[in-house]
């Protein structure tokens, strides 16, 4: 059966592509950009351009005090509530982030991504486009030394401190790129969360869990929707989804919690007036109104008092731009009712609440109006589990403080990789396990290194068990949040150690043997070495090794988070345990991406690992080669090979073939789609011929070992930022 818990019923109906709906499909008139950038992506800084270098000469202070300045520095054409920006730009920076997800590091804060398409037109990114502009004189005075990226994040954290809310700290080191990432997966839906009800968890439609990798509730949601489940003002059904889409990005439920309370603690919804007179999002809106989306149709202008963002009108506290205890009262302290904004949308108000408790409007201090919550924020009132978390915090400010403000910087840090990426003078001392911590380890000497090849040749070890392993502990790696990777050998730690991708047993062997050989060498550095000594035995010359890696303990890796990045199937490996909704070549694909492999990248490494004997058990598919262990380009040679005739396995669904010798009949080969695609798609294939020619034997393993050697230190921070 097809798994995944698709917005669609299950069954074959269930099959998706790989990148779902894209840019072209929601905005088929967007300039197409790309063209002019078919060899890789747009980039006017150059390869030259070290942003690490240009943020460490920032005037980081200068630039917080113009942030400082900026909050209450209130625009025409866009004025801020209450005199005080910082609500809108914590919304941003949250928004930023809050896209992060962690079954594969996509999304957040990382790149910038909000100033591109799709985002940029989410219908919750609505009106961010503003805060973003009311950033750019900013940006622009301090240029390339602070990216937009890092702008946003900043600038929430000036906002909180602005407004005297508690911050842990900030680590800078984001570049930015210069177009959408086109590499992500946003769900397949063909509407809006506005255009439509269903929600991606409905078990009237035997949906329980969020499909695949995707962490909001509806498309173009950064997680649920404020009004309940598909607009149902249900508080409970509201909390399910909270549960579901915040552990996506690896919060609990204190964290959750912690964050949408001390969120809440600013700012106001907006919804006092017509949506039906908005324009189009930044994507498809008019070339006057340059890049701004959702421009009101109304006389006034929609900017002010009559700004309709999401409908929602009104603030949670009533002291909108000062942290205090007080949304945790009002919550707690007040019974709510059932009442719809002046745009229409469904919220809750105190009954009864009395004049002290309620809010200064934005747009004149002199008068109150009442406070609301969201049916979200409702769910922190009525879920049991949620409202036990509330009423502690309610109790115990500093717990709640401290609570949120860790919770914004894991929010805001989680995909920025290891701490020795992070940059400038406010990143915590303090190591957190979401950062996943290697201690630092040892340059090995070159005698150290040359005793350890020499054990490992003679240890017995094969080719294939060294491949395997090392493949195991570095392919993790992924360029999205820069997790995984060899560093840190967590491979021989829980839960990799485990993962039946992985092959414990081997990796259990491998391990155990490794360690009694490799003296003061750390465990991450022997098992690349490993993998160095089984290429040079298996003919590629020499392979170079740079050491330098630590090795983490169990106390410092967080299971949980692991758990989320065991690859269901693995085409490097041809491991495919089960049909997923994605086919296994589209998963190749990602995988890929992931490692930040290119088209040849790939197909070297599939047809070398092919023959180094790497596919998962005893696995014969694809493995085209009558000199198994050996460096050669067989795989691309035998499958190019018109002496096969290939057809589909009976009863395997398209997922297993056989070659049969065209002349006599008698059986030749197994493959999976992961190795037939390397002839039937003509990318593929071109690529492949290069390897299968004559004289492109030697090409292909000084490619197999220099995109092998890529992967294999690719966690390496120390070398490069990745
Ligand atoms: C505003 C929903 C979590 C910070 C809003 C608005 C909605 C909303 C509907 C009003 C937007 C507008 O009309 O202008 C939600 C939901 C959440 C959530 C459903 C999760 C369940 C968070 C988190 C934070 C946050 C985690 C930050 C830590 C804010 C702030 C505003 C806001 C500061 C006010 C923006 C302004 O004053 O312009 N949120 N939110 N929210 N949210 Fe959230």
């Amino acid at each position: 059966s097809i798994e995944g818990g698709c917005p669609v019923p299950h069954g074959e109906a269930a099959a998706r592509g790989l990148l779902g709906r894209t840019n072209k499909d929601w905005w088929p008139e967007m300039l197409a950009t790309e063209i002019l950038n078919p060899n890789g992506p747009s980039n006017p800084m150059g390869d030259d351009f070290d942003y690490a270098e240009a943020f460490n000469a920032l005037d980081y202070n200068a630039l917080k005090a113009d942030l400082t300045a900026l909050m209450t520095d209130s625009q025409p054409w866009w004025p801020a509530d209450y005199g005080h920006y910082g609500p809108f730009f914590i919304r941003m920076a949250w928004h930023a982030a809050g896209t992060y997800r962690t079954a594969d590091g996509r999304g957040g804060a990382n790149s910038g991504q909000q100033r591109f398409a799709p985002l940029d037109s989410w219908p919750d990114n609505g009106n961010l486009d503003k805060a973003r502009r009311l950033l750019w004189p900013i940006k622009q005075k301090y240029g390339q030394n602070i990216s937009w990226a890092d702008l946003f994040i900043i600038a929430g954290n000036v906002a909180i401190e602005s407004m005297g809310g508690p911050v842990f700290g900030f680590g800078g080191g984001r570049p930015d790129v210069y177009e959408p990432e086109r590499d992500i997966y946003w769900g397949s839906e063909d509407k809006w969360v506005n255009e439509n009800v269903q929600t991606r968890i409905a078990p009237e439609h035997g949906m329980h869990e969020l499909e695949g990798p995707l962490a909001a509730i509806q498309m173009g949601l950064i997680y649920v929707n404020p009004e309940g489940p598909g607009g149902n003002p249900d508080p409970l059904q509201s909390a399910r989804d909270m549960r579901a889409t915040f552990e996506r990005m690896a919060m609990n439920s204190e964290e959750t919690v912690a964050l949408t309370a001390g969120g809440h603690t600013f700012g106001k919804a907006h919804g006092n007036g017509d949506p039906s007179t908005l324009g189009h999002a930044p994507a498809g809106g008019d070339l006057v109104a340059q890049g701004f989306g959702w421009v009101s149709g109304e006389e006034h202008g929609g900017i002010g008092e009559h700004t309709v963002t999401s409908g929602i009108e009104g603030s949670w506290v009533n002291t909108p731009t000062e942290w205090t205890e007080n949304y945790f009262r009002l919550l707690l302290d007040y019974e709510y009712e059932l009442v719809k904004s002046p745009a229409g949308a469904q919220q809750w108000q105190p009954i009864n609440q009395k004049e002290e408790d309620m809010a200064p409007a934005a747009w004149d201090a002199s008068k109150k109006v009442p406070t609301m919550m969201t049916t979200a924020d409702m769910a922190l009132k009525v879920d049991p589990e949620f409202r036990e978390i509330s009423e502690r915090f309610r109790n115990d400010h500093e717990a709640f403080k401290d609570a949120f403000a860790r919770a914004w910087f894991k929010l805001t840090h989680r995909d920025l990789g290891p701490k020795i990426r992070y940059l400038g003078p406010d990143v915590p001392a303090e190591d957190l396990i979401w950062q996943d911590p290697v201690p630092a380890g040892n340059n090995p000497s070159d005698s150290l290194v040359a005793e350890v090849k020499q054990k490992i040749a003679d240890s017995g070890l094969t080719v294939s068990q060294l491949i395997k392993t090392a493949w195991a502990s570095a392919s993790t790696y992924r360029k999205s949040d820069f997790r995984g990777g060899a560093n840190g050998a967590r491979v021989a730690l829980e839960p990799q150690k485990n993962w039946d991708v992985n092959e414990p047993e081997v990796i259990a062997k491998v391990v155990d043997t490794l360690n009694g050989l490799r003296g003061e060498m750390s465990l991450a550095d022997a098992i690349v070495l490993g993998g160095v000594v089984a290429l040079e035995k298996a003919g590629a010359g020499d392979v170079p090794f740079t050491g330098g890696r630590g090795d983490a303990t169990q106390e410092m890796t967080d299971v949980e988070s692991f758990e989320w990045m065991e690859p269901e199937a693995d085409a490097f490996r041809n491991y495919m345990p089960k049909r997923l909704a994605v086919k296994c070549e589209e998963l190749m694909l990602d995988r890929a991406s992931l490692l930040g492999l290119s088209v040849p990248e790939m197909t070297v490494l599939i047809g070398g690992l092919r023959v180094l004997g790497a596919n998962h058990g005893e696995r014969g598919h694809g493995h085209f080669t009558n000199r198994s262990g050996e460096l050669t380009n067989d795989f691309f040679v035998n499958l190019y090979d018109m002496t096969n005739v290939w057809s589909s396995v009976e009863d395997s669904n398209d997922e297993e073939y056989v070659a049969t010798d065209r002349a006599e009949g008698h059986e030749k080969w197994r493959a999976t789609r992961a190795d037939l695609i390397f002839g039937s798609n003509s990318e593929l294939r071109a690529v492949g011929e290069v390897y299968a020619q004559k004289g492109g034997e030697e090409k292909f393993r000084k490619d197999f070992v220099r995109a092998w050697t890529k992967v294999m230190n690719a966690d390496r921070f120390d070398l490069h930022r990745g």
